[in-house]
Parts: structure tokens; sequence; C-alpha cells
């Protein structure tokens, strides 16, 4: 895979540069900004090689339509902030630009197009939509590596069309995933919570044989408790996961993995009320789960206490009310405890778990901080995520 960083004479050259900007916004305002920060470093080094940069991101999953709510436009404004540069938000249709409309004032070297996902060919790895960005630059550089377990156009397609390369970011977070998984020390403890829960069935299936403990809280655990043969109201949930989540337990038998998921629940009528504590035979129709209740937090606390790494991808509650931030608040600090003493590695990943632990200004207090949430756990499962796989085809 070529790294951006070992390129001479970018200059004047045009970058499309896909960076993952998804971060948490609330009511038009970014919540939580490390995403961005993130990438400032290979912004500043194409800056300085004088290069003509064109962003391409996502946020949210608007699906193939336009979605006001879903503009770049407030993270558009923070990073011109951030970098002290002018940078327009192209927001006409995408089909119509042409590379010679670009920087046409010999000033501008940074430009931003609209949310990729408004075009719904982006999420079928669309040859049309590749060609077209291809045809707009000289040269592309994927710096997400949180969505690069996407077969998505601007991640994968892309680098059929354009000379491919790694940038800054994707780097160090493979280097640090690698030095985890290689370097990893039993018992591992894989905790994964968060409201994302489609799709997380079949990888948890497939991290069993490798870890001693899974803790499934969150959305995900919401499957699990239905499955078990719980109301669990109005609360979020999968449908028809029931035979993966019976794969999910056969295979644990099959292996020393333990899987611990919630035995009681914060429950609320609405996302802004207050926890009540509830046992899973008590849920009712109206209820939603918001966050583990207290003997599960206990539970988790105990398991953290003898465990040696642990991963954690996935808020365990609707953390954004503090109400129901208390069962990740908790796993947070049995963590930051045993890092302290030097007796745990610890990893987290996601940008909805960033955003707790910097609510909580501990970040510094982890091993190692991915931006990954889904990408995150794909690697952990040893697959070879399909934006890596581009770049690493592109020779
Ligand atoms: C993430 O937040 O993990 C990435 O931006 C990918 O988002 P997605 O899960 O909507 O594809």
């Amino acid at each position: 895979m070529k790294n951006i960083k070992d390129q001479e004479n970018l200059s004047q050259k045009k970058v499309l540069l896909r960076l993952d900007l998804n971060v948490p916004l609330k009511n038009g305002l970014i919540t939580d900004e490390t995403r961005i920060d993130k990438i400032l470093p290979v912004l500043n080094f194409l800056i300085e090689k004088k290069s003509k940069i064109i962003i391409i991101s996502h946020v949210g999953r608007p699906k193939g339509e336009f979605n006001k709510n879903l503009s770049l436009k407030p993270i558009c404004e923070s990073l011109e902030k951030k970098v002290k540069k002018k940078i327009q938000l192209l927001d006409e249709n995408i089909f119509k630009l042409k590379k010679k409309d670009l920087f046409k004032n010999p000033q501008e070297q940074i430009v931003f197009l609209e949310n990729i996902r408004f075009y719904k060919e982006e999420e079928k790895n669309d040859v049309f939509l590749a060609k077209h960005l291809a045809s707009l630059a000289d040269l592309y550089v994927n710096d997400a590596f949180s969505c690069s377990h996407r077969s998505h156009t601007s991640i994968s397609k892309i680098t059929e069309f354009l000379p491919a390369y790694a940038g800054l970011q994707l780097e160090t977070e493979m280097k640090a995933l690698k030095k985890v998984t290689t370097e990893i020390k039993k018992p591992i403890t894989c905790i994964i919570g968060g409201s994302k829960i489609l799709t997380k069935t079949s990888i948890i299936k497939n991290l069993i044989p490798k870890f001693d403990n899974i803790i499934i809280v969150g959305g995900m655990a919401n499957n699990i408790i239905k499955y078990r043969g719980h109301n669990i109201g109005s609360s979020i949930k999968e449908f028809n996961c029931e035979t993966e989540i019976k794969e999910i337990f056969e295979t644990s038998e099959n292996h020393s993995c333990k899987i611990t998921f919630p035995e009681d629940v914060l429950v609320g009528k609405n996302v802004n009320d207050s926890p009540k504590v509830k046992e899973l035979d008590n849920i009712e129709n109206d209820d939603l789960i918001l966050d583990i209740g207290p003997t599960t937090v206990q539970k988790i606390i105990e398991i953290i206490k003898i465990s040696k790494t642990v991963l954690w991808n996935g808020p365990a509650g609707y953390f954004e009310n503090p109400n129901f931030a208390v069962g990740s608040y908790e796993i947070a600090k049995a963590i930051v405890k045993k890092n302290k003493e030097n007796s745990i590695y610890s990893v987290i990943g996601g940008g909805d778990t960033i955003a707790l632990i910097n609510q909580l200004n501990i970040i510094q207090d982890f091993n190692f901080v991915s931006t990954a949430g889904g990408a995150f756990l794909e690697y952990l499962e040893g697959k070879e995520l399909p934006g890596i796989k581009a770049l690493n085809q592109n020779v």
C-alpha cells in the first residue's frame, strides 16, 4: 500500500481526499469534533505540499436521498476554522461538476463535496460514480479507516480509476490495531454496544473464538433480551436475527468464551425521560430500554477486574441523556482505574464511544483510541476490509 506522505511532487495536483467526518450532530451542531481533529495532519500535509484538495465525506445514513439535516455544512465550517482557510461546500449535483471548473481562483486550495451518501450510487460501489469522481482529480487518498469496511464507491471502486494512497491517520490506526491483535494478552474482554445494531450479530459470532468474554450492551443487547423470551417494549431492535443469536450461544459453548448481556435495565417512556430500574420480566409495551441496570453494571465491573485486555466499541445506553449514561460511565471508570494501575491494556473505538469518554474528559486514560467503530470490529474479526484491499491492489 502506498502512503501519500512518501509522495514527492504533489504541488498543484488535484487530490480526492476521502475522510470520515461522520461526527455526531444535534440540531445542526457538532457535539464531538474528535474525528475532525484526527484528520488535520493529512489536510495540513497536503496544504503544505500546495495540492488542490477535494474532500469527500458522508455524515449519517441518508440512504441515497438529499436530507437537509445531514448536510456537511456545519462540518465544513468547523474545518475552515481549524485550518484557517476558506473552504467552499459544493452543493450542486455532483455529476455536473467538471475538473476544469474547480479551483478557478488560484488562491482556492480546498473544496468540499456535499454528503456523498446523498447519491444512491455511493453505497452500490457504482462504476459510473467512481469514474466521474476520478475525472475530477489526479490522485486519490483514503484517510477514512473508519469507513474502510464499506464496499462503497468513494472507498473501494474509485481506486480502479486513480492512483490510490493511504492517508496518515489510516496508517496510524492500522498500525495500532495490528499491534493490539498480535501482542494481545489474555484474558481478553470485548464490550460491544451502541445503537448501530445491524450486522453486529454476525460479527460477534466470529469474535467468539478469539476472546474470553464478550459483553453485549446497548441496542444490540435488546435482540438478545428478546430472544431470551422477554418483552423489550418499544426499544430498538434488529429483525430476523434469531438464527444468528442462537448461533452466538452455540458457538460460545464450543469455545471458552462467556457471553454476558443485561440482567436488568434502565427504561424510560421516551429518550428524555427519567430512568426506572427494571428486571427483564417487568418491561412494559411502551418502555424503551435506554441503559443497563445496576446488577449488570456490577457484573461487568467484576469481569473488567479480571481482564488483561479490554476492547470496547459502543456505549451501554442512550448516553446523550445523562440519566442513561450511568452504565457507560461505570464501565469507563472501571477500565480507567485498571489502566492507572497498569494492569490492563485498553482500546476503545467508534464515534459514540469517543464522544462519551470526551464527556468524561478521560480520552488520555486509554491505551489506544480508534476513530473506527464497525471497521474496528471487522478488523478484529480478521477480515480484510474492502477499502484496505482496494489500496493494496492499487500498486
Ligand atoms: C462510522 O461511523 O463507523 C463510519 O462513519 C461508517 O458509518 P456507517 O456505519 O453508517 O457506514
